[in-house]
């Protein structure tokens, strides 16, 4: 399978990568740092903050599943917020997706392949505080919608994982001013095993949407 990943270097994505990679998939990832991204797979550099200058050319002719997982999160008040904190979150979170699979298309509609957009419980729900990254999140449920209805050949899936034991999440930690306790939470790799099982499916199906939580 060839696979196309972002945030394949730390917490969901790099589990989603690791599994696949074991099996002997073929991975193409989009990263920031060159030195960042393991020896074995296709590294493709890009900062997600900044416009995609990626073309078709850099991808190979046929994409079995694109996986969105970089993300970013700044928390704070509408009061507080600064413009650059909305800025970078609907970059990298939301325009960064769209971009990016606007870019595989081609590859994925030779495949009929399956898009997977790692959203977030914020996807569906605001908090005090989220409103930022959660605008972020609501606009890539859209994005994975519209997909949906427009690329008929193509199956889309939102997941939407609850809190999720990753760098991100001790930085979410910091940001409330709690105790962080990686025990309390999702394990990337579960979140990254359901990711795979979205892919495998066999091709008579699709799944929308999947949420998952914290027991
Ligand atoms: N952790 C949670 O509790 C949780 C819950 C719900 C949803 N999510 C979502 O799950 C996804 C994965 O999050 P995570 O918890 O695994 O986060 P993470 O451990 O912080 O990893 C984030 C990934 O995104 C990449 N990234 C960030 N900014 C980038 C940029 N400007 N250009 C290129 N890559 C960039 C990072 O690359 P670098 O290594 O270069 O920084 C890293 O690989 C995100 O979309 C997040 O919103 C997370």
């Amino acid at each position: 399978m060839k696979v196309l990943l972002t945030g394949a270097t730390s917490g969901i994505g790099q589990e989603v990568a690791r599994i696949l990679r074991e099996r002997g998939d073929e991975l193409w990832v989009v990263v920031r740092d060159a030195s960042r991204a393991d020896p074995r797979d296709h590294a493709i550099v890009a900062d997600l903050a900044e416009p995609l200058s990626l073309t078709v050319a850099d991808l190979p002719e046929e994409i079995d599943a694109v996986v969105h997982s970089a993300g970013t999160i700044t928390l704070g008040a509408i009061a507080d917020s600064a413009q650059e904190d909305w800025e970078s979150q609907f970059r990298i979170n939301l325009l960064a997706p769209a971009m990016l699979t606007r870019i595989a298309l081609p590859a994925l509609r030779r495949a009929q392949g399956t898009v997977v957009f790692v959203n977030s419980g914020a996807g569906l729900r605001v908090s005090a505080g989220w409103s930022a990254y959660a605008a972020s999140k609501h606009g890539l449920r859209a994005l994975a919608d519209g997909l949906r209805e427009e690329e008929k050949s193509l199956r889309v899936t939102s997941i939407f994982p609850g809190r999720t034991a990753t760098p991100m999440q001790e930085s979410v930690h910091a940001q409330e001013g709690s105790a962080y306790d990686a025990e309390r939470w999702i394990r990337p790799e579960t979140v990254a095993r359901k990711v795979v099982e979205i892919i495998d499916l066999p091709n008579d199906a699709l799944i929308p949407e999947v949420v998952i939580r914290p027991r």
